[in-house]
């Protein structure tokens, strides 16, 4: 939309606001385009490109020789949208299921009636496993709960899946490797107790990756031998699917990747695997102004005007996920052309440049990430010019946001 029709429909905003409210992602219905919780506003939003994800899945599938995939959506789908995201991927068919950390973002998809599996990899008090079979998400499970298990199997009458988490190196969850065995006997020895799948984690230390799926694979064998079906293996996040074609094992369980970036400086680099960009981080200018010379902005003045400039204020800040070292290190793109990010960033706004000339009106669209010609606004451009890391970046977009599925 553009700056004139924006501002011609945007008074109808606040109608909206009250009348409706804000609704959660779950509520809202991400495939209409746009789902605007907010229509019109100046606030900034997401723009999650479909076709991209789509993309990027299939490119990893090809690449782990055409393996199904586990999808990570934990932290909010790296900030594209626990549910928009699923259900994007509901008819992607690469896409096995999904792996969650959250309890509540496993409820979320739940609720949302997404149909493929739902596996929970992080902890659950009894109470929570209860719940959570309730909602038919298969479990990570990497101690002997069979008793709970087997109460569980009898009280909803169905057999009780899960995931069986060893650590095969990694040192933070799973049961140790070496100390497996009792523990996969004692579930296995319940038929109402299933292995839909066994999962490991690599330390992405290539030289050490393979003795970890030595190590994992063994087991794998040791169950075999005593007739103990382990179900599905699944080992490699995005660095294993493009380091460790040995971690590809039965299924693949990326998360940055699917979201258009690279896990670490060498897939950076080599682009072995085309990924691309998956979404637009937006916003619009909210106010227009000439300081004088010797104006100063935001706190701490640390922005003195050495002649009158022409600066734009947007409403977006480090609240938002829109990181504090962008001021004095990153640009936005304002009709076709790139302006520096200046003064500080605070929670809520940031400040931008325009220079000698009034450039931007109130209204006018933002880039703040996203593709551009130079490719000087990816989420791995402003990652690296503000040192924060695409992890962070993607994962701290906050949930708030409104989230556009084109
Ligand atoms: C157990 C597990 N598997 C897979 C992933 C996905 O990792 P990546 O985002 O590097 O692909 C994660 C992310 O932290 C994880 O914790």
């Amino acid at each position: 939309m553009n700056r004139r029709s924006f501002l011609a429909t945007a008074g109808m905003t606040p109608f909206a606001m009250s009348s409706v409210g804000r609704t959660t992602e779950a509520e809202s219905t991400p495939d209409q385009s746009p789902p605007y919780p907010l229509p019109n506003g100046y606030e900034p939003w997401l723009e999650i490109k479909k076709d991209a994800l789509t993309w990027n899945v299939e490119q990893l599938s090809k690449n782990a020789g055409g393996k199904p995939v586990l999808a990570v959506l934990k932290d909010h789908a790296y900030g594209h949208g626990i549910v928009g995201v699923a259900r994007h991927f509901e008819s992607v068919d690469v896409v096995h299921g999904y792996a969650v950390v959250k309890i509540q973002s496993a409820i979320d998809l739940a609720e949302s009636g997404v149909r493929k599996p739902i596996v929970l990899l992080g902890p659950t008090t009894d109470f929570e496993l209860e719940y959570v079979v309730q909602h038919n998400i298969i479990p990570a499970v990497y101690t002997d709960r069979s008793d709970l298990l087997v109460k569980l199997a009898a009280k909803y009458n169905r057999p009780m899946k899960i995931h069986f988490y060893v650590d095969t190196g990694m040192g933070r969850v799973g049961v140790p490797y070496y100390q497996a065995m009792p523990v996969v006997e004692a579930l296995a020895a319940h038929n109402e107790i299933v292995f839909d799948g066994t999962l490991t984690e690599l330390t992405e230390d290539d030289d050490f990756d393979p003795e970890q799926i030595r190590r994992f694979n063994d087991l794998y064998e040791q169950a075999n031998q005593k007739g103990i079906e382990l179900g599905v293996r699944h080992a490699a996040s995005s660095g294993g699917i493009f380091h460790v074609p040995v971690a590809h094992l039965d299924m693949v369980r990326p998360g940055i990747s699917l979201y258009g970036c690279f896990p670490d400086d060498e897939a950076e680099k080599s682009r072995s695997i085309p990924l691309r960009t998956t979404f637009n981080f937006k916003t619009r200018v909210m106010y227009v102004k000439q300081i004088r010379q010797g104006d100063s902005l935001q706190y701490g003045r640390n922005y003195i005007a050495e002649k009158p400039t022409w600066i734009a204020t947007l409403p977006v800040g480090h609240a938002d996920g829109w990181p504090r070292q962008t001021a004095n290190n990153c640009n936005v793109l304002i009709n076709g052309r790139q302006y520096p990010v200046v003064a500080t960033l605070s929670a809520n706004h940031c400040l931008v440049e325009l220079g000698d000339e009034k450039t931007a009106e109130m209204g006018d669209e933002v880039l703040l990430i996203g593709e551009t010609e130079d490719q000087g606004l990816t989420a791995h451009a402003v990652a690296s010019k503000t040192g924060v890391g695409v992890y962070t970046l993607l994962m701290h977009l906050n949930s708030w946001l409104p989230r556009r599925y084109i």
